[in-house]
């Protein structure tokens, strides 16, 4: 029977999950294993600061509703969605324009807007057109174009955080056949993240200010190419340079112009911004964006109707086989 050491438990775990038969997964969890152990080497972390860890992620967890994605806000304002993002968006097989987060407050089922339309119920003295054309990376209009865009309404808030009942200052739009778009909207606004959950909790006492710069959410998609998840930052806001999700990127600043002539609405100020998009790949297919929708992340999560801890038929079988039944007996007795 061998003892195992801090620097043998984990070459000890990683041979007992050599027998996952997903090679990527054993992978991933492998490597997992490997940084968390090394992490809590590095720190000599203490059982109080374990255990510290496991109630924050479980605050975490409990913070998490159909409207709400702590996980994701974790995820963002550690940087670790803005990696997977940067890293995402340099396998892409042209150049085209750069993704930024999706980020916690995407929805699925966003309404139909006619080009031109006014996607912000409220959207007295503050009102914005936003326009420009899609294209491939070679510069070929795409009409037809999907444009999905969500922002805060004019009180900085999402419609999420206000009435999870109800849609604004969202909408998906169509490309014309010269591959142009047109939404009229609201002026973003700068805005702290949520600050009222674990997360807030430790943006506060890490000192952060916990601000994102304004910004305008796109999702644009047409049939072969890649979808672009991505942002624009509005010129001139104070948190360009240290959003507390790490989204925004130079490429991606935009500047409101209060009469430009090539604006189709002449009466407002505007943003006009191209966007390309690169050629899909058989692995984009594969991917995935960096966010969901909050509702699609919950939908699964319903109450279990087995025992507690009880499991599957056939393992606890094979349990009983292999060990003479000592297991099989531990799981009928839950
Ligand atoms: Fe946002």
């Amino acid at each position: 029977m061998r003892a195992y050491t801090p620097e043998t438990i984990t070459d000890a775990v990683i041979e007992q999950m050599s027998t996952t038969p997903d090679p990527r997964m054993k992978e991933i969890m492998e490597s997992a294993v490997r940084h968390l152990h090394a992490f809590a080497r590095e720190v000599n972390l203490t059982p109080a600061e374990w255990i510290k860890g496991i109630e924050f992620m479980t605050k975490v967890g409990q913070m998490c509703t159909p409207a709400r994605q702590e996980f994701i806000l974790l995820s963002d304002t550690i940087g670790l969605s803005a990696l997977v993002n940067i890293m995402h968006d340099k396998t892409k097989v042209e150049e085209a324009t750069s993704a930024s987060l999706l980020g916690p407050f995407f929805r699925e089922q966003t309404p139909k807007f006619e080009p031109g339309a006014q996607i912000a119920k409220n959207a007295e003295g503050s009102e914005l057109a936003l326009f420009g054309r899609i294209s491939s990376a070679k510069g070929e209009p795409l009409p037809g174009a999907q444009v999905t865009v969500w922002q805060t309404a004019a009180d900085g808030r999402y419609d999420i955080q206000t009435d999870a009942s109800t849609m604004d200052c969202r909408g998906v739009f169509t490309t014309d056949a010269e591959g142009r778009y047109l939404v009229r909207t609201v002026r973003p606004l700068g805005y702290y993240i949520p600050l009222d959950g674990p997360v807030g909790g430790m943006v506060q006492a890490q000192r952060r200010h916990g601000m994102r710069p304004a910004h305008i959410h796109f999702l644009i998609s047409a049939p072969g190419y890649r979808e672009l998840t991505t942002a624009l930052y509005i010129a001139g806001d104070a948190h360009l340079e240290d959003d507390v999700v790490f989204g925004a990127s130079g490429d991606l600043v935009a500047e409101i112009k209060e009469a430009d002539p090539a604006c189709p609405i002449a009466s407002l100020p505007s943003v006009h911004f191209d966007f390309s998009l690169s050629r899909e790949s058989v692995a984009d297919k594969l991917t995935g964006r960096v966010g969901a929708d909050p509702g699609q992340i919950t939908a699964g999560d319903v109450a279990a109707e087995k025992p507690y801890g009880s499991p599957p038929p056939g393992l606890a079988a094979e349990a009983e086989t292999k060990k003479g039944g000592i297991l099989a007996g531990l799981f009928r007795g839950r």
